[in-house]
């Protein structure tokens, strides 16, 4: 990165804990290790504003919620989050309420936007002083396996250098670290589904006070919410698909047809503020660390987001890293964060058993169709009148204690 004619300053620093990436792991890791007096360095390579305004995941599980309070930002969630204790699952034109709290001893999931997430997490880190840097460039990590890893950046034109007992990877699906781990060390098991999700925004309050997932002959449809004005609404398409290719009627007269049920209920219709197409896959990295790098979030694992397992399954990780560390500077023994990787992949493939579960039985177009149909509609079917069945379903949904 750095010639030896190379005449620019180069800015060394020391830090504990250099995080990679301020999407919702690296941001709450940067907060969780604040709380425990260890210092951490986070840069992140988008600006601010894109990072806040991005539009991704709006359901946190009941574990999600409960950190947000235990780490004291709870106040605008708790003003702004829909707790919802049921979700719909429709087809053949009927809807069915699985009560989730319930059938789970009182958990529930509740409807924040990751942006807002982000944001709390963006005010705390800038009240805590500690540093937060956008909009860096070339970043790269080196010397993992030793016991001072680095991270490399350009900032405005100079050469920065980070100095690391450890670094988190929190860099999501397109980041630097995980690929910075030799081949040899990691296995990547990976799944393409062949259909991605048309998701759009509208200015239109809500016509249902629960989400309804639904299988339609034409494929999958989803409908959520943001606020008690703003709707959020997916559909299936194929994966080659272009947004520009979709104008705003032709996206509403498929979300009507895919939704509308036959007792009249559809969503509300209202102007649409952002639209865009995202390809669904599983993947998984085994392990989720290697030296002294810890992967966490959307670099270490992805999963189709038909479950809205993602973003909580970032927050766990860090939760588990956080711990790790904790114990590591607390009495030196690194018995904690030998066991992340291990106990990470357990949850994580919990959580693609059941999204990848969600996805088969609500979307359409796989191998054999034609089959698979009539096969979903019985598994449908079967759902919404065993109790048993919509036990499995709301347990997983709300997830499970941080482990
Ligand atoms: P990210 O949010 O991707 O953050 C990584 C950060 O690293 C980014 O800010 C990125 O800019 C930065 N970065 C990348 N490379 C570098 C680099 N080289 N240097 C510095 N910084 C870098 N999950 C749910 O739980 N519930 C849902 O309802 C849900 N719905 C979803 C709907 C959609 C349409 C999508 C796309 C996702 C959804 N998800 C959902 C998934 C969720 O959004 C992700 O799992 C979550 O964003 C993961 O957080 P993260 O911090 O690991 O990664
Ligand atoms: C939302 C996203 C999901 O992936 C999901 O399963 C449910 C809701 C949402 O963005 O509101």
């Amino acid at each position: 990165m750095r010639s030896e004619t190379d005449s620019r300053p180069l800015f060394r620093t020391r830090t504990q804990v250099g995080i990679v990436g301020a999407g919702p792991a690296g941001l709450m890791l940067g907060h969780l290790l604040h709380l425990r007096g260890i210092q951490s360095f986070i840069i992140e390579d988008r600006s601010e504003e894109h990072v806040i305004e991005r539009v991704r995941a709006g359901v946190l599980e009941q574990s999600t919620v409960d950190l947000m309070h235990e780490v004291g930002l709870g106040d605008r969630l708790s003003r702004l989050g829909l707790r919802h204790e049921g979700i719909h699952v429709a087809f053949d034109g009927r809807r069915h309420r699985i009560p989730l709290a319930e059938l789970t001893g009182g958990r529930a999931i509740t409807i924040y936007g990751q942006n807002e997430v982000v944001k709390d997490l963006i005010g705390a880190r800038v009240a805590s002083g500690e540093p937060l840097l956008f909009e860096v460039e070339d970043v790269g990590v080196a010397e993992l396996d030793s016991h001072l890893p680095k991270i490399r950046f350009r900032l405005k034109g100079g050469l920065h250098e980070v100095t690391c007992d450890f670094i988190a990877g929190c860099d999501g699906s397109h980041g630097i670290c995980q690929p910075s781990i030799p081949a040899s060390h990691v296995k990547i098991y990976e799944h393409v589904y062949p259909f991605a999700w048309l998701g759009i925004l509208a200015d239109a309050p809500p016509s249902s006070e629960e989400l309804v997932y639904s299988l339609h002959e034409r494929g999958f449809a989803l409908f959520s919410m943001r606020s008690p004005r703003v709707t959020r609404l997916y559909l299936q398409c194929a994966p080659d698909e272009n947004i520009e290719d979709w104008p705003d009627e032709a996206i509403w007269a498929e979300l009507m047809t895919r939704l509308r049920t036959r007792d009249g209920w559809a969503p509300n219709e209202g102007p649409v503020t952002q639209k865009s197409i995202t390809r669904m896959r599983s993947v998984v990295v085994e392990p989720m660390n290697y030296g002294r790098l810890f992967l966490a979030g959307d670099a270490a694992h992805i999963v189709p987001p038909t479950g809205a397992k993602g973003l909580n399954l970032a927050m766990a990780d860090v939760w588990r890293m956080a711990q790790g560390l904790d114990a590591f500077y607390r009495s030196g023994s690194d018995q904690v964060l030998r066991d992340y990787s291990a106990r990470g992949l357990r949850r994580t493939w919990r959580a693609q058993r059941f999204a990848g579960w969600m996805t088969s039985a609500l979307h359409r177009g796989g191998n054999d169709d034609a089959f698979e149909h009539p096969r979903q509609l019985a598994e449908l079917e079967y759902l919404v009148s065993s109790r048993a069945a919509m036990t499995s379903l709301a347990e997983s949904y709300v997830g499970g204690p941080l482990d």
